[in-house]
């Protein structure tokens, strides 16, 4: 398996929303994944991503390559054994190019500057070890997500403008950004 752009989006708008208050105070913890996270990963993944959600063998596997060692799978641990988010990185050994694989925060905390938190913390291991370029995919609807990744610096990849047909399939666009770390 290569490292592609496996991004996934969300079929349905991502609304452009206001805050909500968190149901409690503590902000969850951001850490490293663990093996004892992927059922937790996977019912997070699953509730977010719904039928584009990864399948648990590759989770898995995704979970081999790059937590562990690399460190590029981070999780926001609410502290009672709930994973409330994840940010997913894959960096190939050769070119020093990285693709965001995965990236979300449970629907009832976000707004809170969790997904940030996520990408500036990813975004700074790929720094630390030498990565050039980061890329990702977004469904040109989700502008929850376009927002977030213009906020830190990712432009679309030309040509035209980031977009890139039937990416994922037909009737699947996507808009490719890059950030030169
Ligand atoms: C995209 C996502 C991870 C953002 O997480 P979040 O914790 O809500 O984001 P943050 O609170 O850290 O917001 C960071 C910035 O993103 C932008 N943003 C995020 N959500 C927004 C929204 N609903 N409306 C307007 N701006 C938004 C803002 O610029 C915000 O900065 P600000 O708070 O200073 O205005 C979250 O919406 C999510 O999980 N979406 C579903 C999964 C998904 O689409 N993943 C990305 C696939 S490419």
């Amino acid at each position: 398996m290569t490292a592609e752009p496996l991004e996934r989006a969300l079929d349905h708008e991502e609304r452009l929303t206001r805050p909500t208050p968190l149901p409690e105070s503590r902000p969850p913890l951001l850490r490293t994944a663990r093996e004892s996270d992927l059922p937790e990963l996977q019912r997070l993944d699953e509730e977010v991503f719904q039928e584009v959600a990864y399948p648990a063998f590759l989770l898995r596997q995704l979970y081999d390559l790059y937590a562990g060692r690399a460190g590029h799978l981070l999780v926001l641990d609410d502290g009672d054994g709930r994973l409330r988010g994840y940010v997913l990185a894959a960096t190939t050994a050769i070119s020093r190019d990285s693709w965001i694989l995965g990236l979300c925060v449970a629907e009832d905390r976000r707004r809170h500057g969790l997904g940030r938190e996520l990408m500036v913390e990813v975004l700074a291991r790929l720094r630390r070890c030498g990565t050039e370029r980061v890329r990702l995919t977004v469904e040109p609807a989700n502008d929850a997500a376009i927002l977030l990744y213009r906020s830190l610096g990712f432009r679309p990849e030309p040509p035209e403008g980031g977009l890139r047909r039937d990416y994922f399939g037909p009737g699947e666009d996507r808009e490719v950004m890059r950030l030169v770390l």
